[in-house]
């Protein structure tokens, strides 16, 4: 009987090849794991922070946290995954049995879900304006004000904001229902490149606007005096979510890698796709802003708001403006399953479920959870427990705390308890030597944590 029974567990522990999946091919890996960090983080963003937090010299703060703080700690990642093949928690149970190092899965799958159910809210919105500007509706504003209560207006609304969160959930089901290649891969094989090419024809719209010059020399022209602590912490915090770090995102995506991927290049072209579209990015929006003599500091509502104004004042409005809410839907979208696979392949895995009914039964899960954050922008405004909404504490809770704390243990981890001779000799196994390793383990064991740390610390108090 005993024995019977240990079989059976430990069938239960190993994965079920079948449901888990893998890439088909070394771009479908890339622009997967592009897919992943390039959301709403890099589009709504990225923009608004850069424009708070004083332009140019943001910008720059923030490309070396990417280079000392991101890139570290996806190739960790896409390492530790590798290595198991297996979701955040059984990658942490297998390479430390019985320890407690399993608790930074665990935070990983339970962050998942937190993200997932208020980030499928605003992926709604989005989608919302797709076809509002369709029917011209978001594009007649005479002011950023009229077009801020528009929108306020709008995600106060409970039936059509839960309808459309619940259309954004369906549709990261319905591809991540598909499996690995035939939905993941191949619809990032087609919504990534499609991004990109909506990205540049936007950019040329607003460089073309008369007065955009002013918009980009706030954005490339760094004022050092304007970098301060509080400047460097957010753009820590910013780099660690535009990257998809901290609770195993990259972990699982790696896991479907075969062994000859060379992690090293893979990781240098992610870091450098999600980069660039950040920073296209502000190449949109700076040069229109200022174009119609608006301001950079608007805060969260700057796509929302500021930029249906934007759209409204210019030929082809609606068209634009249904082609930049396709774009963030886009970007939504393909961060959105990466948040749901998490999910699902820890369930596939550790639970020995087929992926349907990991999809279906965590997809409805995730969709009940979400629905008070919907409801916070209206019917459930005052209901603030401790001074936040619903959507506040959920997104406070995931990414304030979990995903810090999930980045800086899992540097931890690689840094002093797997190694980074182990994590070096993984990355070798099938490819030329990993000339950085000695600067890499470096920035893992010391500079990496240390600066979450800072982060962390420093949200708390
Ligand atoms: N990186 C995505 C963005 O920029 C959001 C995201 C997707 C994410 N998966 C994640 C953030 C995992 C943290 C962890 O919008």
């Amino acid at each position: 009987m005993g024995v019977i029974h240990v079989i059976l567990s430990r069938d239960m522990e190993t994965p079920n090849n079948n449901q888990r999946g893998f890439w088909t091919s070394r771009l479908g890996f890339i622009l997967a794991a592009s897919g992943s960090a390039i959301g709403l983080g890099n589009v709504w963003k990225f923009p608004y922070i850069t424009g708070q937090n004083g332009g140019g010299a943001f910008v720059l703060v923030y490309l070396v946290c990417i280079l000392i703080v991101g890139l570290p700690i996806m190739l960790a990642e896409f390492t530790l995954g590798r290595r198991t093949n297996l979701n955040p928690v059984g990658a942490f149970r297998e390479l430390s049995p019985k320890t407690p190092w399993v608790v930074i899965g665990f935070m990983g799958v339970l962050a998942g879900f937190l993200i997932l159910s208020f980030y499928a809210v605003v992926g709604g919105w989005t989608l919302a304006y797709i076809v509002k500007s369709f029917s011209s509706a978001a594009v007649h504003f005479k002011s950023p004000q009229e077009a801020g209560e528009f929108f306020g207006q709008f995600i106060a609304e409970p039936e059509e904001v839960t309808f459309y969160h619940a259309v954004f959930l369906v549709m990261c089901v319905g591809i991540v229902i598909k499996g690995v290649h035939g939905g993941i891969e191949k619809a990032c094989d087609i919504l990534m490149p499609t991004l990109a090419a909506i990205l540049l024809l936007l950019m040329v719209r607003s460089l073309t606007l008369e007065g955009a010059m002013e918009g980009v020399v706030f954005y490339l022209k760094p004022d050092f005096s304007k970098i301060t602590p509080h400047v460097v912490l957010v753009a820590l915090g910013q780099a660690f979510f535009s990257l998809s770090l901290g609770m195993g995102a990259m972990l699982t995506y790696g896991s479907y890698l075969p062994p000859e991927e060379n992690l090293t290049s893979a990781t240098v072209y992610v870091v450098i796709f999600d980069t660039l579209v950040a920073l296209l990015m502000g190449m949109v929006i700076f040069p229109a802003v200022f174009a119609m003599g608006l301001e950079p500091a608007e805060g969260p509502s700057l796509v929302f708001s500021v930029l249906p104004t934007v759209f409204s004042s210019m030929p082809f409005g609606a068209v634009a403006s249904f082609i930049f809410f396709v774009l963030l839907a886009i970007a939504a979208l393909t961060s959105g399953i990466s948040l749901l696979e998490v999910v699902v392949a820890y369930f596939i895995d550790q639970r020995g479920w087929t992926r349907k009914k990991a999809v279906l039964v965590m997809g409805g899960v995730i969709f009940l959870l979400g629905v008070p954050s919907g409801l916070s922008f209206g019917v459930l405004a005052d209901f603030k427990p401790g001074g936040m909404t619903f959507f506040d504490h959920v997104d406070n809770l995931a990414s304030n705390y979990l995903l810090p704390a999930g980045g800086m243990l899992t540097a931890i981890y690689v840094g002093f308890v797997w190694g980074p001779e182990a994590a070096q000799a993984e990355i070798e196994r099938h490819e030329t030597t990993f000339h950085w390793a000695r600067a890499w383990a470096f920035l893992i064991r010391y500079v990496t944590p240390v600066a979450v740390l800072f982060v962390f610390l420093a949200r708390i108090f």
